[in-house]
């Protein structure tokens, strides 16, 4: 990164973009603070909304409340989820105009770097942006494009200096700014869109060091995070209700398409829905279906906008079942009287191949970095989806001698991106 070119005055942002929510921090002479991006908090929801009826826009906590309270307008969450794939090119409707992708998540990031500018009360050229170990699995050129796009879209906000580092690097550089002695530290991230994993030779000594290529052994990720687990406990125990895999009137031994239940149960699609070319697809489904009153329940949600509200209390019910074997739920604004009961074991059951496939993810990165398991010292765990008992016990299985070490879920790889900032550009 070029920063002698860069004036004192303007500050280094580090931000973490995250699926489900963001962070910005700025390295300070006293070390990496997280900047209150929304109220006193220094998380935000990555979610906007496009407030039709007040003629803005809202961000966060605020956008969510918005949307909740009714509304009129859009809202849009997971746009992480969007880079790398065909959606970044489309656009969708908010009111009586078309708004790229792109755009939206170039909308979010400038709301970002307002905020902490005005916090700061200066200006920001220079972003350290964290990045998944893959934001498409292993696709170096859909992977590639993607971190393109957000380049591109962070110039686009102002930045004139983009530089990327892996979000479980930070996590481990989080994570070492607490270590007393050199340990092989195995750190995983597993957030809202992708679980990241890393091996770290973790250093006191080396801390600061700008150059730690040598003690990064390996790097893995897989593009599975908490968006996937509550998709999965959608499709298996909500959306069977409002009648998916039921079947045709006419062909009893075949099911009702499945697409508009994937794009309701997928954070990052349930906007797709709106327009008039999927209701009248949803329509068209209710005549083909045997049983007519679970599709009515389909089209009630997508013509109340309702798919967010939905999506969010099956991640609550997925929030709960962490620390609680049973948890129930209630639709009434999917139908009189509704409610959906969900127990640990199914919810376990429906994610045992994601919840799998993260720990694949963990061996093929001991594999790679060609070292035993009983090599590993400490297992590090950050991200939200690793409050998931199931996760966390299928990680832990991966490295059993392995000590457990956890900081902050939700701040970790954005203090580590900030420390990482203050290597690269130093505390302005
Ligand atoms: N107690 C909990 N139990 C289970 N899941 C949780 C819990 N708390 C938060 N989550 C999930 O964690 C995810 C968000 O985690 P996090 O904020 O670390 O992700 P992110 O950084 O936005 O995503 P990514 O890093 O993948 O882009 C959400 O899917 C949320 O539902
Ligand atoms: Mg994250």
């Amino acid at each position: 990164m070029p920063h002698q070119t860069r004036s004192p005055k303007d500050a280094i942002l580090a931000i973490d973009f995250g699926t489900s929510n963001s962070t910005v921090g700025h390295p300070t002479a006293a070390g990496p603070a997280l900047l209150a991006v929304e109220d006193d908090h220094v998380t935000i929801p990555s979610a906007i909304f496009f407030n039709i009826e007040e003629e803005r826009m809202q961000f966060g906590r605020d956008a969510i409340a918005a949307y909740t309270r009714h509304y009129e307008g859009r809202l849009l969450r997971a746009l992480k989820s969007v880079l790398g794939s065909a959606l970044i090119d489309e656009t969708t409707a908010v009111g009586n105009h078309r708004i790229a992708f792109r755009d939206i998540i170039g909308l979010f990031l400038h709301h970002l770097k307002a905020t902490a500018e005005a916090q700061l009360g200066r200006a920001s050229e220079a972003v350290i942006l964290g990045r998944p170990v893959w934001f498409v699995d292993n696709d170096a050129m859909r992977d590639q494009a993607a971190q393109d796009q957000l380049a591109a879209i962070a110039r686009s906000c102002g930045f004139k200096h983009v530089e990327f580092q892996y979000e479980p690097i930070a996590a481990a550089l989080d994570y070492e700014s607490r270590v007393r002695r050199e340990e092989l530290a195995l750190i995983a991230d597993l957030g809202g869109g992708t679980a990241d994993i890393s091996i770290v030779r973790v250093s006191p000594a080396r801390h600061l060091q700008a150059d730690r290529k040598a003690d990064v052994l390996a790097n893995a990720g897989v593009h599975i995070g908490g968006t996937e687990y509550d998709k999965r406990l959608s499709l298996r125990q909500v959306m069977p209700h409002l009648g998916y895999k039921s079947p045709l009137r006419e062909h009893p031994t075949r099911e009702l398409p499945a697409a508009p239940y994937f794009d309701l149960a997928t954070w990052h699609r349930i906007a797709l829905l709106n327009g008039n070319g999927p209701a009248s697809f949803l329509k068209d489904m209710q005549h083909m279906a045997a049983q007519p009153a679970l599709v009515h329940r389909l089209l009630r949600v997508v013509r109340e906008r309702s798919g967010h509200l939905l999506a969010g209390d099956v991640e609550q019910a997925k929030i709960a079942l962490s620390d609680n074997a049973r948890a129930t739920l209630a639709l009434p604004y999917v139908d009189d009287g509704l409610a959906i009961e969900f127990s640990r074991p199914d919810f376990e059951a429906a994610t045992a191949d994601e919840t799998e496939q993260i720990a694949a993810s963990i061996r093929d990165c001991l594999c790679q970095a060609g070292v035993a398991a009983t090599a590993i010292n400490t297992l590090f765990l950050t991200g939200g989806t690793s409050a998931i008992p199931a996760v966390r016990a299928a990680c832990q299985a991966t490295v059993p001698q392995a000590r457990l070490a956890e900081g902050d879920r939700f701040g970790s790889v954005g203090l580590g991106l900030t420390i990482h900032a203050g290597v690269v550009g130093g505390a302005r």
